[in-house]
């Protein structure tokens, strides 16, 4: 498959403007500042996008919803916090690519007539912010960011900001309270950030692949994407060739797993056991359910989520028991602690799991951790409460009037649960290993 998005990875001085503008860059933007921001917004509704940071949101429609009317600037942030356990995509393409990045954030910030633009980078990303911070300086230098871009009479600003290290801070209105300088604490909606964003002005929050969209589909045209639909696939675990794919949207899950051209297989010549295809809050598919395209509705249908893509993938040797209790550590210690049911109920869950893998569990945790997660899903200020529930119960099932499916970690492995509690060790017998 030709490659879009990552067409500039392996090419030597891929980050340099020269290069970039070599290989065909910068030539959607003077074509987009010829179009009007009405025309870009329908332009990314009609193509489809859907936003890659997680909750799949239809990006033209979150752009149409700017107040008209509102006097304050807008501004648009590039949510490059990318803490999603599995989650490493967006880095490839600002540490691969930062032109293509900063084109796409020109065109958006035009098609919402925004004339600031943050980059919200993750602390962890060093090498992202300076790569980044270079790139910027090109773009300025040669006119497609500053004062009258292109002769356009369009002004941008493009500013880095470096997070300190909270997952939480990727949340949109987290993000926000971080960058306005403020302890990074989810914001209750409405008013969504459209309305009332930074620094109380209406505000488009997008992630970093999601941005890059409207370069491709400006320079290839609305039916190419839709027929080409491009996107990343971070592909981690037991795997022969983990990494960073490029692959059509809708690629079948197995063909990334054994692909020759993806991961080549489970390594060690042992068996799948189970992919968790969406980032680690996405409910877990076992081996023989993971005959599934990867695209939103595929696998809202499979019951699990596309999620920011982290497919992590585990063979024969994982514990359920343990690779469950290890994600719940990470959202519990990750809970900001304004909502009670996630600061408590994560705590809470952490140590069940932590005693039924010791070998202390009680039979009735299993029911127990089923029924919390439930009480915790839907009842908190964000999506993290979410997070820390569906691994361990489903999402939302609408014949159970909107409860928990119980389709994941829990009652898919529930052998293994019962086994460590009955047995006080793993029923894995092959040693678990992850080199
Ligand atoms: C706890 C939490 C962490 C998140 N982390 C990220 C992140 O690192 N990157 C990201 O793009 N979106 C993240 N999101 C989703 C954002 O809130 C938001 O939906 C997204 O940036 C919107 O961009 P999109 O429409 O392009 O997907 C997170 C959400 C939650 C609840
Ligand atoms: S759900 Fe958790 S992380 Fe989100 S606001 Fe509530 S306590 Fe904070």
């Amino acid at each position: 498959m030709e490659k879009v998005l990552t067409k500039m990875v392996g090419i030597e001085n891929s980050r340099n403007i020269d290069v970039y503008l070599k290989s065909g860059g910068y030539q959607a933007l003077p074509k987009a500042l010829k179009m009007t921001p009405d025309q870009l917004v329908g332009m990314m509704k009609d193509a489809g996008v859907r936003g890659r940071g997680g909750a799949g949101f239809p990006t033209g429609m979150k752009w149409s919803f700017l107040p008209k009317d509102n006097p304050n600037p807008r501004y648009l942030l590039c949510n490059a916090d990318e803490s999603e356990p599995g989650t490493c995509k967006d880095r490839v393409l600002m540490e691969e690519d930062p032109h293509q990045v900063i084109e796409g954030l020109a065109i958006s910030s035009f098609a919402i007539q925004a004339h600031t633009c943050y980059i919200y980078i993750r602390g962890e990303y060093v090498n992202g912010a300076q790569v980044l911070n270079k790139a910027i300086q090109e773009a300025y230098d040669k006119g497609y960011l500053g004062k009258n871009i292109l002769g356009s009479g369009f002004d941008l600003d493009i500013t880095v900001h470096r997070g300190a290290g909270a997952y939480i801070c990727g949340e949109e209105t987290g993000l926000i309270e971080s960058l306005e300088g403020k302890r990074g604490w989810p914001r209750i909606k409405p008013p969504f950030p459209a309305v009332y964003g930074v620094f109380g002005s209406p505000t488009i929050v997008n992630n970093v692949e999601t941005l890059v969209t409207p370069v491709h589909i400006i320079n290839r045209g609305i039916q190419w994407w839709k027929d080409n639909e491009p996107k990343l696939y971070c592909m981690s675990g037991h795997l022969n060739r983990p990494g960073v794919f490029e692959a059509k949207i809708g690629i079948n899950l197995k063909d990334l797993i054994y692909g020759d051209d993806y991961s080549q297989g489970i390594a060690k010549g042992r068996k799948l056991k189970a992919v968790i295809p969406g980032g680690s809050s996405v409910p877990v598919l076992k081996a023989d359910e993971c005959d599934v395209a990867m695209d939103f509705d595929a696998l809202a249908k499979a019951g699990s989520a596309l999620g920011s893509a982290g497919c992590m993938v585990m063979d024969e040797t994982t514990c359920m028991v343990n690779a469950l209790w290890n994600l719940i550590k990470f959202y519990a210690h990750e809970s900001c602690g304004q909502c009670t049911p996630c600061r408590e109920g994560g705590h809470w869950m952490e140590m069940v799991l932590g005693r039924i893998e010791t070998g202390r569990g009680r039979m009735e945790d299993l029911d127990l951790m089923l029924e919390t997660a439930n009480n915790i899903a839907g009842r908190t200020i964000c999506p993290l409460g979410d997070a820390l529930a569906w691994p361990i119960a489903g999402m939302p099932d609408k014949n159970k009037g909107g409860d928990l499916s119980g389709n994941s970690f829990v009652t898919k492995f529930r052998d293994e649960f019962e086994y460590h509690i009955t047995n006080k060790k793993c029923k894995v017998t092959i040693p678990h290993e992850w080199n």
